[in-house]
């Protein structure tokens, strides 16, 4: 077997993983690298490999034969150095999902054109190989959801309320002293991470085209210690699931947001840094994965894979199916859910409060299952907790814009969805 020659663009926590990974396999040869800071100390032996500053020249260079972009974003220079790369034919593996969620669709068709494999399954998931399981292995099956949990730097914030029983903000910032999220946490706890990944693999699981922009995203903020506390009196745990399923007539709904499941689902007990995703197939049914979906080692391990499989000649298209022939998706809203919800109001605490609430769920067509409130202190917000029965999140909205009026309401209200899995 030749020695394929490797050019890896970005040197941080997952490209010194590969660099490392690939030391013990000598069928590859590194033989340029290109990162931001040349002088930093990155605890590998450089030496006899070429240095390039700008990591577009990887994919000029004549003896490059695959290009591994692991420098992340979703612009330049990423972009460029796989679309320059593609254009001459050269295969691209990448780590990179907020890139994958905004071009995927323009990569995957240059990939096409130029009839070259552009590989990711490093982009989502870490280490658990999703991309595989859906493109490959699962299909024989028409897939109706796909669900999960796709941030483990949220998982783990969610997981450590529970088990310290420590308030949201205390629990990121020690997350980040550990090293578990990063200084400015932003696209992890607001969802924008598990959005990206939901959308790759909304397009392979449903072939439609990725997009970001078509995504109902709600991060987790606003989840109280109590949130997760009542969650678990009531036999849930909260966790921040990506879910993407077709609805009755056929549109393919992607949302992102914090929610219920019951201590028995395989997600629930999906705890820690760790990710959880389950896939419905019409043949297989259930399908359920769980792993190390980030750090360098497992992130790597994906992308030496992917590597190993362009030795063997493999070449599928990025999607499964020719990226022309995907779909476009449907702008989701929390309307768009049904299901059971558990409501979260901030009420005064006085005589009067169910008696003004109760005629607008009515109205709205909801029901009750549970019903939680807590405190006793005359005048002080106290929460009231509510777990619906099945209904349309179109009458959970009515109803919210109704209760938000009401003089008794001191806080914006939490609406999160019930998973019944
Ligand atoms: N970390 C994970 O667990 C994980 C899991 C799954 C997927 N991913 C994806 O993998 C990719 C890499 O993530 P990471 O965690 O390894 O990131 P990272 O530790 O921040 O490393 C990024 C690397 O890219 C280099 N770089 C950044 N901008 C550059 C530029 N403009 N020109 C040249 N080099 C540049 C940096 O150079 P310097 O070192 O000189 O600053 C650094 O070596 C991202 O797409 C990420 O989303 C990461």
């Amino acid at each position: 077997m030749s020695v394929m020659r490797i050019g890896i663009a970005g040197l941080g926590t997952v490209g010194s993983a590969v660099f490392e990974i690939l030391a013990d396999h000598p069928q590859f040869k590194i033989i340029a690298v290109s990162a931001r800071d040349q002088e930093k100390d990155r605890g590998l032996n450089l030496e006899g490999v070429r240095w390039v500053n700008d990591p577009v020249q990887l994919a000029l260079s004549p003896d490059v034969d695959v290009v591994i972009e692991l420098m992340g974003g979703d612009g330049n220079p990423a972009l460029s150095l796989i679309r320059e790369a593609l254009q001459r034919r050269k295969p691209v593996i990448t780590a990179n999902k907020a890139l994958l969620a905004y071009h995927g669709f323009d990569l995957a068709c240059l990939a096409e054109d130029n009839q070259v494999p552009l590989m990711y399954e490093a982009a989502v998931a870490g280490g658990i190989p999703i991309i595989k399981i859906i493109r490959e292995g699962l299909a024989a099956n028409g897939i109706s959801a796909v669900y999960g949990i796709m941030n483990g730097t949220c998982n783990y914030i969610l997981t450590e309320m529970g088990r310290t029983g420590e308030n949201f903000e205390t629990v990121l910032t020690n997350a980040q002293k550990l090293g578990y999220a990063e200084s400015d946490p932003s696209l992890d706890i607001d969802g924008g991470d598990t959005g990206h990944k939901l959308s790759i693999l909304s397009g392979l699981a449903f072939g439609c085209v990725p997009d970001f922009k078509s995504l109902f995203v709600e991060g987790i903020r606003s989840i109280s210690i109590e949130d997760i506390r009542l969650a678990d009196e009531l036999g849930y745990h909260i966790k921040l699931i990506g879910q993407a399923r077709k609805n009755a007539s056929g549109a393919i709904l992607q949302f992102v947001s914090p929610s219920l499941l019951p201590k028995s689902s395989p997600i629930a007990n999906t705890h820690g840094v760790l990710n959880g995703i389950l896939i419905e197939g019409s043949y297989v049914g259930p399908s359920f994965v769980a792993g190390r979906g980030a750090g360098g080692f497992a992130t790597a391990s994906a992308v030496v894979a992917d590597l190993i499989d362009l030795q063997h000649g493999k070449n599928i298209l990025p999607f499964g199916m020719p990226a022309r022939l995907l779909s476009s998706t449907q702008k989701a809203s929390l309307e768009d859910w049904d299901g059971a919800f558990y409501i979260r109001l901030v009420v005064k605490d006085r005589p009067g409060v169910i008696a003004e609430i109760s005629p607008i769920l009515r109205d709205s067509n909801i029901s009750i299952e549970s019903f939680i409130q807590r405190g006793r202190s005359m005048d002080q917000p106290v929460s009231m907790i509510m777990m619906t029965h099945e209904t349309k999140g179109h009458n959970i909205l009515k109803a919210i814009t109704q209760i938000k009026e009401l003089d008794c309401i001191m806080d914006d209200p939490l609406v999160m969805p019930v998973l019944k899995i």
